[in-house]
């Protein structure tokens, strides 16, 4: 059977690397994106809805699909306070998963974060460990929770801490072997490809998905 899929946050790095194989994908015949803003190419599976995430309340009956996939999100310094971040990583995300549940959905694909921790004393981390308990609690038939490490890929913003940090990372990456492998950068690109192959193939009712395995994963 043919299925429809939904994906929120296509205009970001991992989600416009999804949307391409989401496209391409036999599996699906319909793909519904949910952004703020228009996305720059037009195709024949893609039906495209913008709104304000704000009034998520009054588009309810747009979440309709068999699979979704969450690559929403934003740092604390675009968000401009921990409230503001928290409302983009934390209440929009569990909206949309409650309202596409009650419109029959089957399973929600989400990125979350490296060190996602409900009990973390980082706010970050916390706020990534309480929206993967949160969505865990909702009981979709399968679940699946994508936690990458620093991604890599090409952004059209500057981010000063990213590009502070990834040639380290990404030096560093070289020695980071057996159980430090999780923590090397990984490929928008990787996370994308692993996210779809979980999605048409991992039976678990829960699956978390740590980046090393997202890794191999997207690789193959
Ligand atoms: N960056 C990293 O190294 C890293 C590492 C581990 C995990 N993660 C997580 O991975 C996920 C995806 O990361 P990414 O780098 O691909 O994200 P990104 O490029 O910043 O894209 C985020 C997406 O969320 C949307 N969004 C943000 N604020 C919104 C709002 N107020 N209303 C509606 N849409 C909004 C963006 O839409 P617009 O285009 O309209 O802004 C965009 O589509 C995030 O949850 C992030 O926390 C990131």
């Amino acid at each position: 059977m043919s299925k429809t899929a939904l994906i929120v946050g296509a205009t970001g790095l991992v989600g416009n690397n999804l949307l391409p194989l989401l496209l391409e994908n036999n599996g699906y015949e319909k793909i519904i994106s949910i952004s703020r803003k228009s996305l720059p190419f037009q195709h024949p599976k893609l039906e495209q809805h913008l709104i304000n995430f704000d009034e998520i309340e009054n588009h309810t009956h747009l979440f309709i699909a068999n699979d979704i996939f969450c690559c929403l999100g934003i740092t604390i310094a675009k968000a401009g306070s921990q409230e503001n971040f928290y409302k983009v990583d934390h209440t929009y995300v569990y909206q949309m998963a409650q309202y596409a549940l009650q419109n029959g959905a089957n399973q929600i694909i989400l990125i979350s974060s490296i060190g996602a921790d409900k009990n973390s004393s980082n706010f970050y981390l916390r706020t990534k460990g309480q929206i993967e308990s949160d969505l865990i609690q909702l009981h979709f038939n399968k679940t699946i929770i994508v936690r990458p490490s620093m991604l890599l890929g090409d952004r059209t913003e500057f981010r000063f801490t990213e590009a502070l940090g990834k040639p380290f990372m990404q030096a560093l990456g070289i020695l980071m072997l057996g159980p430090f492998q999780k923590y090397k950068p990984i490929e928008a690109q990787t996370v994308a490809m692993a996210m779809l192959k979980l999605a048409q193939t991992n039976a678990d009712k829960v699956k978390i998905a740590e980046s090393d395995e997202l890794q191999k994963l997207g690789l193959n």
